[in-house]
């Protein structure tokens, strides 16, 4: 099968490798010409962990390739789109990038494809991509039948490749049988391993990556109070994350203090639902305060250095061990 992977970023660009190494014909596509011209020479931009041998792998066996043009690939079996979904102004998700891949790809389409979301995007925007391929199709004048899904990635920069490979979990969104049948054939080898594939309606399926990251984001922010508040009263963090990360309802992972979450995805994704929900006139009271936690927490290590060194810190150097949100990336996006 042959698929083409639109936004060749951090997603993009592993989605498109991986599906490459389980033998599917792939071509990423990018606006950015740079990053696309030293692609095509095998220059990798970002850094994770095997993508580097895959890329050169898979390119050498014929099934990767670099383009700019979305126009001139679309004779495929599926477009994923992978572009950046960035926080506008007010912290909703700004979705302009996908409704021009999706419009791109109405415009210069020619046979029946499967159109899939795979960037994270609020309820309701792949109903709005598969309104923006039909009006650029009536434009045209042609009837040409297409599918569309949603299909969240859950891959963690530093362990990407393996993440991606290995999943939990493959989650599908679909209103109709026939995208189900297409995704289980581009994902036959996952599902031929076992790896758990859930088959759901697409406004569930929208949500269910922004409940995830919101649900860990809340994990972070209620340790880094539970730290505050032992710092005060003489208890030690280390300790009580070992007492309740062995019941086994809260489990050992997600639950370290320190200086807040970071990276590309969590802040925009917790405050990009807190918008949603303001848009449907509800409060997400916890939310609110999971970012608010959060920002306050950027800023208690400055007050520990204080402290430390008596509020005199004039002339005193200091060395930043690390710029990335967490080790095996290079991602200093936030
Ligand atoms: N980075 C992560 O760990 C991660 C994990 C899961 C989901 N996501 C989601 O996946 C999406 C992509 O994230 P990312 O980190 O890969 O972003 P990124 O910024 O690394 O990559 C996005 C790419 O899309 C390209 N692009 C933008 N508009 C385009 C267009 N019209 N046509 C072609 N290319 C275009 C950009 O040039 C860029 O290279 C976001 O919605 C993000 O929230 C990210």
């Amino acid at each position: 099968m042959k698929i083409t992977v639109v936004g060749t970023g951090y997603v993009g660009l592993v989605t498109g490798t991986c599906f490459a190494e389980t033998g599917l014909t792939v071509t990423c596509i990018d606006i950015d010409k740079e990053k696309i011209a030293r692609l095509q020479k095998g220059i990798i931009p970002i850094y994770e962990p095997r993508l580097d041998e895959l890329v050169h792998q898979n390119m050498a066996k014929g099934r990767l390739f670099f383009s700019t043009s979305l126009a001139d690939h679309l004779d495929c079996d599926a477009v994923f789109i992978a572009v950046g979904t960035p926080p506008g102004e007010d912290g909703s998700a700004d979705v302009s990038h996908v409704l021009k891949v999706a419009s791109e790809t109405g415009k210069y389409m020619t046979h029946p494809l499967l159109v899939v979301v795979k960037s994270t995007v609020p309820v309701g925007t792949t109903m709005k991509v598969k309104q923006v391929i039909r009006e650029e199709l009536d434009r045209r004048k042609v009837n040409i039948r297409f599918y569309i899904g949603s299909n969240p990635e859950f891959l963690k920069e530093g362990s990407a490749v393996d993440d991606f490979m290995k999943p939990d979990r493959i989650i599908v969104g679909v209103e109709e049988e026939e995208a189900t049948r297409i995704f289980e054939k581009l994902y036959k080898p996952f599902l031929l391993n076992g790896h758990p594939f859930l088959v759901m309606d697409i406004a569930s399926c929208e949500m269910t990556k922004y409940a995830a990251n919101a649900m860990l984001a809340s994990r972070i922010s209620f340790m880094n109070e539970i730290a505050n508040l032992c710092d005060r009263v003489g208890a030690d963090i280390s300790q009580v994350r070992k007492g309740i990360g062995s019941d086994p309802r809260i489990g050992p992972r997600f639950i370290y203090a320190g200086p807040g979450y970071g990276g590309s995805c969590f802040p925009k994704d917790v405050k990009a639902l807190i918008r949603l929900a303001e848009e449907v006139d509800y409060s997400m009271e916890i939310l609110k305060a999971v970012d608010r936690v959060n920002e306050k927490q950027k800023k208690l290590l400055l007050g520990k250095i204080q402290f430390h060194f008596g509020h005199q810190l004039k002339g005193k150097r200091f060395a930043v061990w690390g710029l990335s949100y967490k080790p095996h990336t290079d991602d200093m996006r936030e």
